[in-house]
Parts: C-alpha cells; sequence; structure tokens
C-alpha cells in the first residue's frame, strides 16, 4: 500500500505524532533554498533583502541575516517590530498612513531605516514624525513597473518625490518596484522583464538628470527571482516567498519540487463521496489563492502534484482524486503544499520545524498581529 508520508520517509515517525492539521517546514531545505539566493544574489552583484512577510518569524529572520541577507524588507510595523532586533536594517515596504503607524516607525529599534512611498501625503508624515522623533528615515520613491498597484507611473512624479524627500532633509536612497504582475514561467518572462526595464530606465534617467541619481534600485519577486540580473540598474532583490516555495513558484518554474519546504500535514477525514477524499485542512490552514496560468485547485500533495485540493470549507478540503490510482483510506496522512505559502503561514500560530532524526520543534510566526502589542504581563 502506498501512502503519502512513506514509512521509509525519515520524517514519517515525527509527523505520526503531530495533531493535524500542521504547518511543518523542512529545515534542511530552507538552508537550500537560502544558500541558492545568496549565491544568485552574490554571483549578480546584487544585494539581498529578503521581504519577511513570507515567515513574520525571529527564526528565519536569524537564518537570512546569517545566510547574507543585507537586511530586511517587512510590510507591517509588527513584522518591523518583532525583526528589528535581529536584522538592524529595515525597509518597510509599505507606505506609512496615520499617527500611530508614523508613531510606531519613529520607535522602531532597527539601526537604519528605509521606507517605500509613492505620495507627497505619505512623505509630509514621515518627514514630520522623524524630525519629532530625531530619527532618520530614509525615503525610496516606489515607481509602479507594471504591475498597477502602488507606485509613481511617470518619471516627473518620481523626481518630484525625490526632491520632496530632500527638501524635508530626508535622505533619498533610491527607487523601488513591485513586478507583481508577472506570473509567467521563467523562460516567458523576458519581454514583461524588458518593459519592466524601460520603465526603470526613464525614471533613473530624469533623476540623474534632476541631480537626484538613486543610490538603490530595489525590487523583484520569487516569481521573477532568476531573471532578476535581466532587469537593467537593479541593485537590490526583495524575494519573500523563495525561503519556502509554494505551488505557484513551482507552477511558474522558480522552484524545483525538492525545494518545496513548506506544508501542511493534514489528515484524511472522509472517503465516502466516490472520487475524493476529504481532510481537516481547509480554508483555515490553506488559504482561498488561485494558482497562476490557469491550474485547477487550492493546492496539491507534495507526493503526488497531481493530486490537487479541489475545493475548501473552513476546515474542510476536497481532494480530487480523478488524475490518481491512488485511493487513501480515512485515517491517512497527507502533506499538502498549498498555492500561496504566506497566506497559509500567516493562519498559523507556529511552525513545526523538521530536521532528520530530531523530534520536530515548535516556532511561533510571532509577527501575525497587526496592532502593538500590549505589554506582557509578567
Ligand atoms: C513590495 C513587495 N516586495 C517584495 C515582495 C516579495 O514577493 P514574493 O513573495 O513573490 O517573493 C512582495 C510580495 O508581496 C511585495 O509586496
Amino acid at each position: 500500500m502506498s501512502t503519502a508520508t512513506p514509512a521509509s520517509d525519515p520524517l514519517h515517525p515525527v509527523l505520526a505524532a503531530l495533531e493535524t492539521p500542521a504547518a511543518l517546514v523542512e529545515m534542511e531545505r530552507v538552508r537550500r533554498n537560502l544558500a541558492r539566493v545568496s549565491t544568485y544574489a552574490a554571483a549578480h552583484g546584487l544585494a539581498w533583502r529578503p521581504h519577511a512577510k513570507t515567515h513574520k518569524s525571529r527564526r528565519f529572520a536569524g537564518m537570512q541575516m546569517q545566510a547574507g541577507a543585507v537586511g530586511l524588507t517587512v510590510a507591517t510595523l509588527a513584522e518591523a517590530e518583532e525583526l528589528g532586533a535581529i536584522a538592524g536594517d529595515l525597509l518597510l515596504a509599505y507606505p506609512p498612513l496615520g499617527e500611530a503607524r508614523l508613531r510606531r516607525l519613529v520607535e522602531l529599534p532597527a539601526r537604519r531605516l528605509a521606507v517605500m512611498l509613492d505620495s507627497a501625503e505619505a512623505l509630509a508624515g514621515v518627514a514630520e514624525a522623524a524630525r519629532a522623533a530625531g530619527r532618520e528615515v530614509e525615503v525610496v520613491v516606489e515607481v509602479d513597473a507594471g504591475m498597477g498597484r502602488l507606485g509613481v507611473d511617470v518619471p516627473a512624479a518620481a523626481v518630484a518625490l525625490a526632491r520632496g524627500t530632500v527638501d524635508a532633509g530626508l535622505p533619498f536612497r533610491g527607487v523601488g518596484f513591485y513586478p507583481g504582475h508577472v506570473r509567467s514561467r521563467l523562460a516567458e518572462q523576458r519581454g514583461q522583464l524588458r518593459a519592466v526595464s524601460a520603465r526603470l530606465g526613464a525614471v533613473r534617467e530624469a533623476l540623474a538628470a534632476a541631480g537626484l541619481p538613486p543610490a538603490v534600485v530595489s525590487g523583484g519577486s520569487t516569481p521573477t527571482l532568476w531573471c532578476s540580473h535581466e532587469i537593467d540598474g537593479l541593485t537590490e532583490i526583495r524575494p519573500g516567498t523563495s525561503i519556502f516555495n509554494d505551488r505557484s513558484t513551482a507552477l511558474v518554474g522558480a522552484c524545483a519540487a525538492d525545494e518545496l519546504a513548506y506544508t501542511v500535514l493534514a489528515t484524511v477525514v472522509s472517503t465516502a463521496v466516490p472520487g475524493q477524499a476529504v481532510v481537516d485542512a481547509g480554508s483555515k490552514a490553506l488559504g482561498r489563492e488561485e494558482a497562476p496560468l490557469g491550474a485547477a485547485g487550492f493546492g496539491a500533495l507534495l507526493e503526488r502534484p497531481e493530486v490537487t485540493v479541489r475545493a475548501l470549507s473552513e476546515e474542510h478540503g476536497t481532494l480530487d482524486l480523478s488524475q490518481t490510482d491512488w485511493r487513501p483510506r480515512v485515517g491517512e496522512r497527507v502533506r499538502i503544499v498549498p498555492n500561496h505559502v504566506c497566506i497559509s503561514v500567516n493562519l498559523q500560530e507556529g511552525l513545526w520545524l523538521l530536521e532528520e532524526g530530531a523530534d520536530a520543534e515548535w516556532s511561533p510566526v510571532s509577527a501575525r498581529h497587526r496592532l502593538r502589542r500590549p505589554p506582557t504581563a509578567g
């Protein structure tokens, strides 16, 4: 009888003892994933500033810094507060609007701090808060590289913000972008990345002509990670997902099957309906994220990628058995690779870290919260 976690799997005894659903991280794969990015960045002369939104954990932030990251990227103030003691150099890649966020920003423990923003309003808030706190906050002007989410879309607007930064007495670090619209297979990304280079090139030229050349051009994502060197003028990459990878990363060809470090361990709770099996990992464990390239399902089994999660309820995941002869029994355990790992991690209180030959170690996802934490009693 074949199972998704065979007895020959060195992790098997550890997995059998865990309650499900449980988020698992294979540490040897994480170390390899980090080394691969670090080597790539060094080979292309790129600074590596991984986005911590994927793991939201001190443990993994520390591993990234040890593997050669220059600092971390964060999206929330909670991530910055939690990880600032580990990485003394933070980029908040999210415009900090509102008094509460600005107060938290200037109180951060990080030695070096930058924010990425795209409006005069956000700039004015940062300048005022930095001045009041006597804190240096560098500015990265966000440019829309084609995604159409954040970022100024004409070079003159980037120049205006860079000049406004200097006039406000803040250091202008450079420009940043996020190519979230590029989700094609690696071999098909070239055209889109040329368009990204062209947009950035126009901004860099305008800034240089205005006497404000950007020292840093910061951008990138996991789907585009291995083509980052094709983006003209790029100096810094900010991949998040690549520490663990996920089904989306595998589908676009940005990771191999043995680079999938994160899975959700689940138990088959029903096979009553023919052609399917229901597991105890639903949308509250996996997240309800679509797959790229029109692929079906909300995740797939690690050992049997042809078995996808066809439907989700909050605590139920329905496995589609139409593409396999495998017929699981009730009580059998499977490992599911979610479509988007960052969402799944954010749904977990903690992760089980797996090392061959050792007990699983619990590691909290300690920066999942958003609001400032009240001081813990005792
Ligand atoms: C601003 C920014 N930078 C970097 C990233 C990292 O992208 P990925 O998780 O694809 O590596 C993201 C992802 O959402 C982002 O929003």
